[in-house]
Protein backbone atom coordinates (compact mmCIF):
# COMPACT_ATOMS: atom_id res chain seq x y z
CA UNK A 1 0.00 0.00 0.00
CA UNK A 2 2.88 2.59 1.10
CA UNK A 3 5.01 1.14 -1.49
CA UNK A 4 2.11 1.83 -4.16
CA UNK A 5 1.62 5.36 -2.92
CA UNK A 6 5.28 5.85 -3.01
CA UNK A 7 5.48 4.33 -6.74
CA UNK A 8 2.65 6.99 -7.67
CA UNK A 9 4.29 10.26 -5.89
CA UNK A 10 7.42 8.68 -8.01
CA UNK A 11 6.19 8.42 -11.08
CA UNK A 12 4.83 11.65 -10.65
CA UNK A 13 8.27 13.68 -10.95
CA UNK A 14 8.96 12.55 -14.65
CA UNK A 15 7.21 15.67 -16.02
CA UNK A 16 10.27 17.57 -14.62
CA UNK A 17 12.63 14.91 -14.29
CA UNK A 18 12.75 13.22 -17.45
CA UNK A 19 13.84 16.39 -19.63
CA UNK A 20 16.27 17.21 -16.80
CA UNK A 21 17.69 13.97 -16.85
CA UNK A 22 18.07 13.71 -20.48
CA UNK A 23 20.29 16.99 -20.41
CA UNK A 24 22.64 15.86 -17.16
CA UNK A 25 22.57 12.66 -18.81
CA UNK A 26 23.84 13.77 -22.10
CA UNK A 27 26.52 16.14 -20.09
CA UNK A 28 27.63 12.99 -18.21
CA UNK A 29 27.87 10.69 -21.08
CA UNK A 30 30.07 13.29 -23.27
CA UNK A 31 32.28 13.32 -20.52
CA UNK A 32 33.02 10.12 -19.44
CA UNK A 33 32.81 8.50 -23.01
CA UNK A 34 36.41 10.41 -23.08
CA UNK A 35 37.99 8.96 -19.92
CA UNK A 36 36.48 5.89 -20.07
CA UNK A 37 39.00 3.87 -17.64
CA UNK A 38 38.07 6.45 -15.20
CA UNK A 39 34.14 5.83 -15.77
CA UNK A 40 34.77 2.26 -15.26
CA UNK A 41 36.87 3.05 -12.08
CA UNK A 42 34.20 4.83 -10.94
CA UNK A 43 31.81 2.15 -11.77
CA UNK A 44 33.31 -0.35 -9.83
CA UNK A 45 34.52 -3.05 -12.72
CA UNK A 46 37.93 -3.17 -10.93
CA UNK A 47 35.84 -3.97 -7.82
CA UNK A 48 33.31 -6.72 -9.76
CA UNK A 49 30.52 -4.65 -7.52
CA UNK A 50 29.30 -1.23 -8.05
CA UNK A 51 30.99 1.18 -6.59
CA UNK A 52 28.92 3.89 -6.00
CA UNK A 53 26.39 1.17 -3.34
CA UNK A 54 29.49 0.65 -1.55
CA UNK A 55 30.64 4.46 -1.27
CA UNK A 56 26.97 5.61 -0.15
CA UNK A 57 27.58 3.67 2.62
CA UNK A 58 29.93 6.41 4.36
CA UNK A 59 27.74 9.73 4.27
CA UNK A 60 24.88 7.78 5.51
CA UNK A 61 27.06 6.51 9.18
CA UNK A 62 28.48 9.88 9.13
CA UNK A 63 25.85 12.02 8.77
CA UNK A 64 23.43 10.04 11.19
CA UNK A 65 26.67 10.29 13.27
CA UNK A 66 26.31 14.09 13.40
CA UNK A 67 22.48 14.33 14.46
CA UNK A 68 23.89 11.59 17.72
CA UNK A 69 26.90 14.20 18.84
CA UNK A 70 24.69 16.69 18.04
CA UNK A 71 21.67 15.97 20.48
CA UNK A 72 24.51 14.40 22.93
CA UNK A 73 25.91 17.77 23.00
CA UNK A 74 29.60 16.77 21.54
CA UNK A 75 29.26 19.59 18.98
CA UNK A 76 32.84 19.64 17.83
CA UNK A 77 33.26 15.76 17.15
CA UNK A 78 29.53 16.30 14.94
CA UNK A 79 31.66 19.11 12.85
CA UNK A 80 34.27 16.73 12.24
CA UNK A 81 31.49 14.10 11.84
CA UNK A 82 29.94 16.38 9.04
CA UNK A 83 32.84 17.51 7.18
CA UNK A 84 33.66 13.77 6.57
CA UNK A 85 29.82 12.89 5.70
CA UNK A 86 29.70 16.36 3.47
CA UNK A 87 33.33 14.64 1.44
CA UNK A 88 31.95 11.32 1.27
CA UNK A 89 29.32 12.03 -0.52
CA UNK A 90 30.99 13.99 -3.14
CA UNK A 91 33.00 10.86 -3.50
CA UNK A 92 29.87 9.02 -3.38
CA UNK A 93 28.11 11.53 -6.03
CA UNK A 94 31.37 10.90 -8.54
CA UNK A 95 30.60 7.33 -8.60
CA UNK A 96 26.40 8.21 -9.05
CA UNK A 97 27.37 10.39 -11.88
CA UNK A 98 29.49 7.57 -13.98
CA UNK A 99 26.84 5.06 -13.56
CA UNK A 100 24.49 7.48 -14.46
CA UNK A 101 26.31 8.22 -17.70
CA UNK A 102 25.47 5.16 -19.04
CA UNK A 103 21.46 4.69 -17.35
CA UNK A 104 18.27 4.82 -19.44
CA UNK A 105 14.93 4.70 -19.64
CA UNK A 106 12.65 4.82 -15.96
CA UNK A 107 15.71 4.15 -13.91
CA UNK A 108 17.42 7.18 -15.36
CA UNK A 109 14.42 9.19 -14.53
CA UNK A 110 14.02 8.07 -10.84
CA UNK A 111 17.93 8.30 -10.91
CA UNK A 112 17.60 12.11 -11.67
CA UNK A 113 15.10 12.06 -8.49
CA UNK A 114 17.64 10.60 -6.36
CA UNK A 115 20.34 12.86 -7.10
CA UNK A 116 18.12 15.83 -7.19
CA UNK A 117 17.70 15.33 -3.72
CA UNK A 118 20.93 14.29 -3.11
CA UNK A 119 22.08 17.89 -3.97
CA UNK A 120 19.38 19.32 -2.31
CA UNK A 121 20.81 17.84 1.05
CA UNK A 122 24.17 18.17 -0.26
CA UNK A 123 23.44 22.24 -0.30
CA UNK A 124 22.00 22.18 3.39
CA UNK A 125 24.35 20.26 4.76
CA UNK A 126 27.04 22.91 3.52
CA UNK A 127 25.40 25.58 5.01
CA UNK A 128 24.76 23.95 7.95
CA UNK A 129 29.08 23.38 8.11
CA UNK A 130 29.18 26.99 7.01
CA UNK A 131 27.56 28.19 10.11
CA UNK A 132 29.49 25.97 12.47
CA UNK A 133 32.59 27.10 10.73
CA UNK A 134 32.04 30.98 11.48
CA UNK A 135 31.98 30.53 15.29
CA UNK A 136 30.78 28.98 18.29
CA UNK A 137 27.43 31.14 18.95
CA UNK A 138 24.17 29.45 18.29
CA UNK A 139 23.70 26.07 17.62
CA UNK A 140 20.67 25.28 17.13
CA UNK A 141 20.29 26.89 13.27
CA UNK A 142 23.20 24.53 11.99
CA UNK A 143 22.14 21.55 13.93
CA UNK A 144 17.76 22.00 12.87
CA UNK A 145 19.58 22.24 9.35
CA UNK A 146 21.72 19.33 9.78
CA UNK A 147 18.39 17.47 10.46
CA UNK A 148 16.37 18.22 7.80
CA UNK A 149 19.48 17.75 5.30
CA UNK A 150 19.31 14.32 6.73
CA UNK A 151 15.80 13.96 6.40
CA UNK A 152 16.19 14.65 2.16
CA UNK A 153 19.53 13.01 2.42
CA UNK A 154 16.67 9.73 3.55
CA UNK A 155 14.38 10.32 1.02
CA UNK A 156 17.29 10.59 -1.71
CA UNK A 157 18.78 7.32 -0.70
CA UNK A 158 15.20 5.54 -0.26
CA UNK A 159 14.62 6.65 -4.28
CA UNK A 160 18.62 5.66 -4.99
CA UNK A 161 17.74 2.40 -3.50
CA UNK A 162 14.69 2.08 -6.04
CA UNK A 163 16.92 2.68 -9.16
CA UNK A 164 18.30 -0.88 -8.13
CA UNK A 165 15.77 -2.73 -6.11
CA UNK A 166 12.32 -1.55 -7.74
CA UNK A 167 14.16 -1.15 -11.62
CA UNK A 168 17.05 -3.48 -11.56
CA UNK A 169 19.82 -0.49 -12.48
CA UNK A 170 23.07 -2.13 -12.41
CA UNK A 171 21.80 -5.62 -10.89
CA UNK A 172 23.65 -8.59 -12.58
CA UNK A 173 21.16 -9.63 -15.56
CA UNK A 174 22.58 -13.28 -15.20
CA UNK A 175 22.08 -13.54 -11.38
CA UNK A 176 19.23 -15.50 -11.54
CA UNK A 177 20.34 -17.30 -14.67
CA UNK A 178 20.23 -21.35 -14.05
CA UNK A 179 23.94 -22.69 -14.50
CA UNK A 180 24.44 -26.67 -15.00
CA UNK A 181 26.30 -28.01 -17.87
CA UNK A 182 23.99 -29.87 -19.25
CA UNK A 183 24.03 -30.08 -23.23
CA UNK A 184 21.22 -28.67 -25.05
CA UNK A 185 20.94 -28.37 -28.68
CA UNK A 186 21.31 -24.79 -30.21
CA UNK A 187 18.82 -23.20 -32.85
CA UNK A 188 20.82 -21.87 -35.34
CA UNK A 189 21.57 -21.79 -39.37
CA UNK A 190 25.24 -20.42 -40.85
CA UNK A 191 28.15 -19.77 -38.38
CA UNK A 192 30.62 -17.78 -40.96
CA UNK A 193 33.66 -16.83 -39.79
CA UNK A 194 34.37 -13.91 -37.40
CA UNK A 195 31.07 -13.18 -37.59
CA UNK A 196 28.49 -12.61 -34.52
CA UNK A 197 25.66 -14.95 -34.51
CA UNK A 198 22.54 -14.83 -32.36
CA UNK A 199 22.20 -18.59 -31.65
CA UNK A 200 18.82 -20.18 -29.73
CA UNK A 201 19.43 -22.88 -26.25
CA UNK A 202 16.44 -23.85 -25.56
CA UNK A 203 15.19 -20.35 -23.43
CA UNK A 204 18.02 -18.69 -23.67
CA UNK A 205 19.79 -16.51 -26.50
CA UNK A 206 23.27 -16.79 -27.37
CA UNK A 207 25.89 -15.07 -29.51
CA UNK A 208 28.55 -16.99 -31.02
CA UNK A 209 31.45 -16.85 -33.23
CA UNK A 210 33.49 -19.03 -34.77
CA UNK A 211 37.32 -18.65 -35.29
CA UNK A 212 38.20 -21.90 -37.60
CA UNK A 213 36.67 -25.06 -36.16
CA UNK A 214 36.45 -23.34 -32.42
CA UNK A 215 33.07 -21.85 -31.81
CA UNK A 216 32.69 -19.27 -28.75
CA UNK A 217 29.73 -18.77 -27.16
CA UNK A 218 28.42 -16.14 -24.60
CA UNK A 219 24.80 -15.13 -23.34
CA UNK A 220 23.43 -12.36 -25.81
CA UNK A 221 21.93 -10.43 -22.94
CA UNK A 222 24.42 -8.48 -21.60
CA UNK A 223 25.19 -8.56 -17.79
CA UNK A 224 25.17 -4.49 -17.47
CA UNK A 225 21.58 -3.32 -18.71
CA UNK A 226 20.42 -6.12 -21.22
CA UNK A 227 21.83 -4.88 -24.28
CA UNK A 228 22.01 -7.59 -27.23
CA UNK A 229 25.35 -8.47 -27.82
CA UNK A 230 24.74 -10.57 -31.07
CA UNK A 231 23.85 -6.18 -32.12
CA UNK A 232 27.28 -5.42 -31.25
CA UNK A 233 30.15 -5.81 -32.66
CA UNK A 234 33.99 -8.02 -32.65
CA UNK A 235 36.85 -5.93 -31.27
CA UNK A 236 40.21 -7.04 -29.76
CA UNK A 237 38.91 -10.82 -29.24
CA UNK A 238 35.91 -9.18 -27.55
CA UNK A 239 32.28 -8.91 -28.16
CA UNK A 240 31.63 -5.24 -27.59
CA UNK A 241 27.79 -4.26 -26.48
CA UNK A 242 26.10 -2.10 -28.79
CA UNK A 243 23.93 0.09 -25.83
CA UNK A 244 26.84 1.39 -23.61
CA UNK A 245 30.26 -0.53 -25.04
CA UNK A 246 30.85 -3.47 -22.51
CA UNK A 247 33.56 -5.71 -23.99
CA UNK A 248 33.50 -9.16 -23.20
CA UNK A 249 36.42 -11.62 -23.88
CA UNK A 250 34.75 -14.32 -26.32
CA UNK A 251 37.45 -17.04 -24.50
CA UNK A 252 36.19 -16.18 -21.26
CA UNK A 253 33.17 -14.02 -20.77
CA UNK A 254 35.31 -12.07 -18.28
CA UNK A 255 34.55 -8.20 -18.50
CA UNK A 256 37.53 -6.18 -20.34
CA UNK A 257 35.78 -3.08 -20.37
CA UNK A 258 32.58 -1.34 -18.36
CA UNK A 259 30.23 -0.36 -17.95
CA UNK A 260 29.43 -3.32 -16.81
CA UNK A 261 30.44 -4.65 -13.27
CA UNK A 262 30.09 -8.41 -14.07
CA UNK A 263 30.96 -11.25 -16.32
CA UNK A 264 28.65 -12.43 -19.12
CA UNK A 265 28.08 -16.46 -18.92
CA UNK A 266 30.20 -18.15 -21.22
CA UNK A 267 28.75 -21.71 -23.17
CA UNK A 268 30.89 -24.15 -24.74
CA UNK A 269 29.32 -24.62 -28.19
CA UNK A 270 30.03 -28.02 -30.61
CA UNK A 271 28.49 -29.80 -33.66
CA UNK A 272 26.77 -32.59 -33.28
CA UNK A 273 27.26 -35.91 -35.24
CA UNK A 274 23.60 -34.75 -37.33
CA UNK A 275 25.20 -31.74 -38.31
CA UNK A 276 24.08 -29.49 -35.71
CA UNK A 277 24.84 -27.66 -32.69
CA UNK A 278 24.58 -28.34 -28.67
CA UNK A 279 26.00 -25.89 -26.26
CA UNK A 280 26.18 -26.08 -22.38
CA UNK A 281 27.05 -23.44 -19.90
CA UNK A 282 30.63 -23.18 -18.41
CA UNK A 283 30.83 -20.37 -16.14
S1 LIG B 1 23.70 -2.99 -21.83
FE1 LIG B 1 25.07 -1.50 -21.10
S2 LIG B 1 26.95 -2.14 -21.91
FE2 LIG B 1 25.59 -3.67 -22.51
Amino acid sequence: MIGRVLERILDAQSGWAKPLGDRAHGWAAAIFSRILPIRDFLAGTWLGHPLHALLTDVPIGALTLVIVLDVVGQHAAADVALLIGVLSMGAAALAGIADYSTTDGKARVRATVHSSLMVVALVVYLVSLAIRASGPNDRSVPVVLSIVGYLVLASGAFVGGDVVYALGNMVDRHAWRPSGAKWQPVEVGEIPEGTLVKAKMGAQTLVLVRSGDTISGLHDQCAHAGGPLSEGKLADGCVECPWHGSRFALATGRRERGPTVYDQPRYEVRATAAGGYEARRLS
